[in-house]
């Protein structure tokens, strides 16, 4: 029997509780809490010490979510000597060095399996193929909010804020749903399943992110006309320059596994040498599914798992300027640089030529920046 102090008792904290109740070998000790309610009064702390004083716990359960004080209170539960699982991407893809090497010195386990897919077991997966095989490529639709804001919008033409607003209200999106719609929860995602599938570390401000923030009924429209889905996707390949990692709308086929994942649902798939291509397709966010998956990283401490998923940390540089595909691009205020690409058009925006990711990517984040209403997507090759 392992003991737990939750920190957060927010969606994934009260599906962590009810799952943990339930069972005979995990027992919820204290959880750490900023206003208590009834259900819970008993087992109420307020003070982060009164959890990692205290010497009956064995797992800190981290689900606060944000950066601070959820990175001090997961270095104080490793400090004092406590396992720690957490199903917090900012953190671990911010302090990911930090925060996997004082695990492995205090000789204690740090699993964030939740961090990534939500209910899917991707991370775990990553760790069991790349210990007999070499993952080249990872990719895939690793948020549900935005899956499920593009699939409302492509299904029933519905309008991008009434859908967010549901979104909100299903308990899928971040406290900020700006970290969803502008792809930087995908960029935490992305940039910790490659660093277990890789073994490097990724550094997060790196990879260039550009969102669905501004996607319109009109764009969604062309792209069904010509066949495609835009779909938000994460990507990193491993390449001679270093890595190729990226997150940005992507126009997929309307045939292909992509375009077919609905709601808030999540599919990852990774490339390696042996195994070819897997997909992995799941419930990318709610309540039960994370917490299911934290449920698990316990168990796994249970039967003995410590340290990270894995041990190799290489620096590596990300560079994009070697993938070569055309780009969807709407803009008001077109400038000689796309006029020089611009090939076709398609509904409200333009087709280019092939250009390279790198630079797309960087022209449009400066382009929106001047004009806020810029939507770019990349055709699936
Ligand atoms: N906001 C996240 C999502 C929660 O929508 O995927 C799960 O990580």
């Amino acid at each position: 029997m392992l003991n737990i102090g939750l920190l957060g008792f927010g969606v994934v904290g009260q599906g962590v509780y009810h799952q943990v109740c339930s069972r005979s070998d995990l027992a919820i000790r204290r959880i750490l809490v900023r206003r208590s309610r009834e259900e819970i009064e008993a087992l109420a702390a307020r003070d982060i010490r009164e959890i990692v004083e205290d010497d009956s716990i064995h797992i800190v359960v981290e689900v606060m979510g944000g950066l601070h004080p959820a990175y001090e209170y997961i270095c104080a539960a490793l400090e004092a000597g406590k396992h720690v699982v957490t199903a917090n991407k900012a953190v671990i893809s911010a302090y990911y060095r930090e925060l996997t090497e004082l695990a492995v010195r205090k000789g204690v386990a740090l699993r964030c399996t939740a961090a990534a897919g939500g209910g899917i077991p991707w991370l775990t997966t990553l760790e069991r193929c790349r210990r007999m095989d070499t993952i080249h490529a990872i990719r895939g639709i690793m948020n549900g909010t935005t899956n499920y804001i593009l699939d409302a919008m492509h299904r029933q033409g519905a309008d991008f804020d009434a859908v967010l607003h549901k979104a909100q209200a299903l308990g899928y999106a971040e406290a900020d749903p700006a970290a969803d719609i502008d792809g930087d929860d995908i960029r935490r995602k992305l940039v910790i399943s490659a660093n277990i599938a890789f073994g490097c570390v990724v550094p997060e401000e790196a990879v260039p992110t550009f969102g669905i923030r501004t996607i319109s009924a009109a764009d969604v429209a062309a792209f069904q006309a010509a066949g495609f889905a835009c779909k938000l996707l994460g990507s990193a390949r491993l390449t001679e320059q270093g890595m190729a990692a990226r997150v940005e709308p992507t126009l997929v086929s309307e045939h292909s596994l992509e375009a077919s994942v609905p709601e808030n649902y999540n599919l990852i798939s990774y490339d390696a040498a042996l195994l070819g291509r897997q997909s992995f397709f799941g419930q990318g966010a709610g309540r039960q599914p994370t917490a299911a998956n934290v449920v698990q990283d316990c168990l796994d401490i249970l039967q003995g798992a410590t340290g990270f998923y894995i041990r190799s940390m290489e620096n590596v540089t990300v560079d994009n300027s070697g993938v070569m595909q055309r780009y969807y691009v709407r803009t008001p205020s077109r400038d000689a640089w796309l006029d020089g690409l611009a090939e076709e058009t398609m509904g409200p925006g333009i087709i280019t030529r092939p250009v390279s990711a790198g630079e797309m990517l960087t022209w449009a984040r400066k382009q929106a920046g001047q004009d806020s209403s810029t939507f770019i997507a990349a055709l699936d090759a």
